[in-house]
Formats: structure tokens, C-alpha cells, sequence
């Protein structure tokens, strides 16, 4: 949610902490901070706002440090202002945090009997104040001792004016990595932040900590056991987290597309014998027959395509799914039968909802297999299997290249529990030579951007829409609206084609956009009839339609066409337009599409 850097040994410290808050952004952005050593004293500065708010304040000849800690902040207690964001001081101690401290209440109070006055409205301050309350000369362990009498979550970057180029980080439940160079060293909440100076990490789990200095790096765990760690190599470029010539990430990454869904399938198809090889499962042939039961935990958009994912794999391979808000799953008290399979689905492999949804699984004896994108993610490290999706990195706080990513594994999974059950082996063959059309069918709907955004032009002022579709379309038209309201804060609404009777259709009058995914499959006479009730209630009709489509076609007010592909695909196609419609209408009204307001891309507080 909120970012932190750190570095030490690098004599531009705070320019390079600046920069790395800048790769963080996407991840919080209502303030940001940075605090320097320099001369024995922590230099601090702070603004609300966005970075280069903060980059404005930063005289860099007088910022002169090899040695520093920088935050990017997205409120979670105290309103966004300069005196609630990071870093926060106390003595001699500054203190950058990701997470929440539950018992900062009661915490809080005790060290005010002690004598501790505070100026913010925040949790953070409190740790500050811990860890100055337990110093005693030695700052990891004032940190751990401090860590000790805290609940909650937490990632933190620590200096000590008295302990010079030395940063103490820790964790838990927030993520925290360790970029390891040459005569420096870097820690940061994503490997963004470090991608510029190192391509060497270490990722540190749950409990442990992290002391660095320019000449090392030591982890250790919070009882100051040393533990060992892998030295991982990062394989994303600087390029890929860079915009390339697109004016927004979110149109960089929708424009990705046919190649991210190409990553995701290449090497894990076998066409010749229409199966699917997928190393990260590690279930064989007898566990994958005898899956019953699959649950799939995910939020946001990872639900949407674990909505699909339901559809695909009790079609095609006739086993019962269910999918679950991770949110709502991890509150109540899921059955979890001997055969249950848990899919968990998230593409930054640290929504905490997911992650704690999928512990509960775990804890209740289910299998669980993930579906993420960011290499060493908690989630990808705390499965015991799973398949990446290889979308690259994925910036634009509105998630799209990932969706399809995630509908693309989730269908080679169909093809894999299918042929061991119902799919012959021909008919493997055909899904997978019709999947590998997909790039290039994907570029013939992006070839149509230019005519979506006349269509947004039209919309751009309404203040409302609804999206409909039918089964496997359904997923497509709660996405739809999703990407419409997070980044145009239009209200928007998707609904099953057939519920709109049921209600929603009271809502239509000439001022009502709706959008129709009504492509060429068994539900096509049926949506016909839903369009045709819109079209009576004079709702103007958005319509996703296969070429060469009369029908709907006649019936709608604007069109937008989609190859002919076979049903189980089409999300893969029909989902795009949509993409580029809430992308457009967006950017025509002006808004920051790649940072929407409220919004973060790593929702790491539940
Ligand atoms: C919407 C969006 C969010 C995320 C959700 C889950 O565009 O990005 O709804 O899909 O926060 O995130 P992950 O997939 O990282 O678990």
C-alpha cells in the first residue's frame, strides 16, 4: 500500500531515495517523506501530496548523505497531511512503516505515563517512540525489543543518528526486500525501488530482520537468531517498469497484452499432444483426477478472473468451483473436504486479505496453489506450488494485463483437469491452437482504441452506466464497470444480462449508458432479448459483438467488434474494449488514470 526505500553507502543517497519513491508511487501516494543522516543529526523532509511535491522541497547541494530512509504514504490512521506522514522522529531515531499496529491504542498510553508526547494522529509515531523508549545504544536491538510488545502488521526501515549508515529493517505481514550492491546496499517494499541499482535480492519473510550497512548485509530473525537467506536475481528490466513511449502505464499495459498472454501460455502448451504441461503445479496425474472440489480466494479484478476461471473449469472439466470474496472466506468457517483444491489468485502476491484467506486454508488442511505475478511475492513464497503468470511488471493502479494473464493460466488449468477427465486429446488440440490466435486477435480489437474513444467522448459526462453480460461474459461485465469507476469515478454497475428485470432495468432512460457484451455463443438469442429490452426503455447501447454480427448490431447505438474465437476465449478478447473504454473516458475527463484517488496497487491493510 504505502512504499518505503531505504539505502546506505551511496553518496547520492537522498536523489536515489527520491527516484525510488517515484518507482513506489503507484503503491500510495497522499504523502511522502525522506530523512538522511548527516553529520550525526537525521535530516527530515516531508509534504503532502505527490512526490515531486516532496522532490520540489529537496534542496539536494544541502541533502548531502550517503545514508537514508524515504516513505510513500497511502492514510490508513490520521488524514493525509505533512505531520501524520513518514518518516517519523523521535530523538534521535526515525522510523518509515508499512502496516498497522492494532494495540497502538494501549501502547500509546503507557508511554505517555512515561513521559512521551505525540504530535501525530498516526500508529507509526508510537513505534518511533517504542523503539527510542527501548534504545540502549544498540539500535537492532531497541528494534526488536520494541517489535516484541507490538501487535499488528508491519515493514519498517529504521536509523539511529548514533549508528552512522546503518538501516535496521523488519517484517511482517508487510512486505520488505534487500537489494544487495557493491559497496552499498538498498531495502525497499518492492523490488521497483530496487531494480535501478541492483538486480540482487533477498526477500525477507514474516519475523525477520534485516540490519545493512555499506559493507553487508546481516539478517536475523526477531529472537536475533541469524537466519540464511537466498541471494535471488531479479529478472524484470528497468525498461519494463518505465513507460515506453505510452503516455499512462494502464495504456502501456493494456497495449501489452498480446505478448503478456503469449508469456503466460508459451512452453506450457503441448500442442501436438493437445495438453498442458505446468511445472509449478507439482500434482500428479492421480491428485489431479481426484481434485472434487476447487476453491477459488481472490479480490478485485483476481476475482473477476476467478469468476471466469469457475465458469471455464466446471465447464470444461466438470469440477464444482467456488469463488470467494478472500476477504469474506477468511471470516467465517469454510469447509474445507479431503479432494479441496485452493486456487489463490493475486497479482501482487500481497493483498493481505488474500494472503490471510489463504493461510485459513492452509491452517484447514486444504491444498492451495497460487496464481500471481510478482516473483517472490508472500504469496508465491507461501504456497506450496503455483504458476506466475509472467505479465511483467504490472504499474497502472488499474489492473488489466494481469487479468488476462490470469484468465490465461486459469484456462490452461481447464485443459489440464479437462483432458485428464472429459477433453479428448483432439479437441485439446484445437482449444490450444485457437489459443495460441490469441496475440494476434487481441491486436485487432487494440487496432480499434481510436474508435473507442469516439465512443468515450459521447459518455465521457455521465455520471452513470451499466454493464450487462451472460455467462462466461458475466465476469467480463463486473470488470467492465470496475475499471470505469476506480479510474473515472463514473458509478457503474455490472450485472448478469437476465437480473436486469429483476431491478436495474428501472434505472434505464435516455441517459443510461449500457454496455452489452453480446458476442456470438449458446446465450446469443438470449442477451438479444435483453438488448432489445434496453433499446425499449431508449437506455443507449454500448455493444461488444463478434464480427460480422447484424442482429445486436442493428439494435445498438455504438459498436465495437471482436474476432471470432471459440467461447471458452472470448474474455481474453472481450474484456480489452472495455479496458480502453474506461482508459479513455478517464483520461478525456482529465483524471490521473494511472493513480486514481483512494486507490493503491499492493492493498496490503485489510
Ligand atoms: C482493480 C484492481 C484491484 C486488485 C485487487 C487485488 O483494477 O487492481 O481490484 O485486483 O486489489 O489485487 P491483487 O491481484 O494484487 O491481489
Amino acid at each position: 500500500m504505502c512504499g518505503i526505500v531505504g539505502i546506505t553507502g551511496d553518496p547520492q543517497a537522498a536523489a536515489n531515495l527520491i527516484e525510488g519513491l517515484r518507482r513506489l508511487e503507484y503503491r500510495g501516494y497522499d504523502s511522502a517523506g525522506i530523512a538522511v543522516q548527516q553529520d550525526g543529526a537525521i535530516v527530515t523532509i516531508k509534504r503532502k501530496g505527490k512526490i515531486q511535491k516532496l522532490a520540489d522541497a529537496v534542496d539536494l547541494d544541502r541533502m548531502q548523505s550517503s545514508c537514508g530512509i524515504a516513505h510513500t504514504r497511502w492514510a490508513t490512521h490520521g488524514e493525509p497531511n505533512q505531520i501524520n506522514s513518514h518518516p517519523h522522529v523521535d530523538g534521535k531515531v526515525v522510523l518509515v512503516h508499512n502496516g498497522i499496529i492494532e494495540n497502538f491504542q494501549v501502547l500509546k498510553h503507557a508511554l505517555e505515563e512515561k513521559g512521551h508526547t505525540f504530535i501525530s494522529e498516526t500508529d507509526t509515531e508510537v513505534l518511533v517512540h517504542l523503539v527510542n523508549d527501548q534504545y540502549n545504544g544498540n539500535l537492532e536491538e531497541a528494534v526488536r525489543r520494541a517489535l516484541k510488545l507490538v501487535e499488528g502488521t508491519y515493514g519498517i526501515a529504521v536509523m539511529h543518528a548514533d549508528e552512522p549508515d546503518k538501516i535496521v529493517g523488519a517484517r511482517r505481514g508487510s512486505p520488505l526486500v534487500v537489494g544487495v550492491g557493491d559497496g552499498f546496499n538498498v531495502l525497499a517494499s518492492d523490488v521497483a525501488a530496487i531494480l535501478a541499482h541492483t538486480k540482487q535480492v533477498i526477500y525477507l519473510d514474516d519475523w525477520d530482520m534485516a540490519v545493512i550497512t555499506p559493507e553487508g548485509v546481516q539478517t536475523v530473525d526477531i529472537d536475533a537468531q541469524e537466519v540464511d537467506k537466498e541471494i535471488q536475481e531479479i529478472t524484470w528490466d528497468l525498461d519494463q517498469i518505465q513507460k515506453g513511449g505510452y503516455p499512462h502505464f494502464m495504456l502501456k499495459e493494456i497495449f501489452e497484452q498480446p505478448d503478456t498472454i503469449l508469456d503466460g501460455f508459451r512452453g506450457r502448451v503441448m500442442p501436438e499432444a493437445g495438453d498442458v504441461k505446468l511445472g509449478g503445479l507439482q500434482l500428479t496425474d492421480w491428485e489431479l483426477v481426484n481434485i472434487r472440489r476447487i476453491i477459488i480466494l481472490a479480490c478485485g479484478t483476481s476475482y473477476h478472473a476467478g469468476l471466469v476461471g469457475e465458469y471455464l473449469i466446471e465447464e470444461y472439466a466438470g469440477i464444482p468451483v467456488e469463488v470467494e470474496y478472500a476477504s469474506e472466506f477468511r471470516y467465517r468457517s469454510p469447509i474445507i473436504d479431503p479432494g479441496t483444491l485452493c486456487l489463490v489468485i493475486s497479482q501482487s502476491g500481497e493483498t493481505i486479505d488474500t494472503l490471510e484467506a489463504m493461510r485459513e486454508a492452509k491452517r484447514r488442511g486444504a491444498k492451495v496453489v497460487g496464481i500471481t505475478n510478482v516473483v517472490g511475492s508472500t504469496i508465491a513464497r507461501e504456497t506450496e506450488c503455483g504458476m506466475y503468470i509472467h505479465a511483467g511488471p504490472e504499474i497502472g493502479v488499474a489492473s488489466t494485463k494481469a487479468f488476462t494473464g490470469q484468465t490465461t493460466i486459469l484456462t490452461l488449468l481447464t485443459i489440464l483437469l479437462g483432458r485428464r477427465k472429459t477433453i479428448s486429446a483432439e479437441a485439446g488440440m484445437e482449444i490450444i491452437e485457437d489459443l495460441q490466435k490469441m496475440p494476434d486477435k487481441i491486436r485487432s480489437v487494440l487496432d480499434q482504441s481510436a474508435a473507442i474513444k469516439e465512443i468515450a467522448k459521447v459518455y465521457k459526462d455521465h455520471h452513470n452506466c451499466l454493464y450487462l453480460g451472460r455467462g462466461i461474459n458475466f465476469p467480463i461485465a463486473l470488470e467492465g464497470a470496475l475499471k470505469l469507476k476506480e479510474i473515472s469515478y463514473i458509478h457503474a454497475e455490472g450485472y448478469p444480462a437476465a437480473e436486469m428485470k429483476h431491478g436495474p432495468i428501472a434505472l434505464i432512460d435516455p441517459n443510461m449508458p449500457v454496455v452489452v457484451i453480446s458476442t456470438r455463443d449458446s446465450s446469443y438469442e438470449k442477451i438479444r432479448g435483453n438488448v432489445q429490452e434496453v433499446k425499449a426503455r431508449k437506455g443507449k447501447i454500448i455493444s461488444i459483438v463478434t464480427e460480422g454480427d447484424e442482429e445486436i448490431t442493428a439494435l445498438s447505438d455504438h459498436v465495437i467488434t471482436i474476432p471470432r474465437c471459440r467461447a471458452m476465449l472470448t474474455p481474453l478478447l472481450s474484456v480489452i474494449p472495455l479496458q480502453l473504454l474506461a482508459y479513455h473516458i478517464a483520461v478525456l475527463r482529465g483524471e490521473d488514470v494511472d493513480q486514481p484517488r483512494n486507490l493503491a496497487k499492493a492493498v496490503t491493510v485489510e
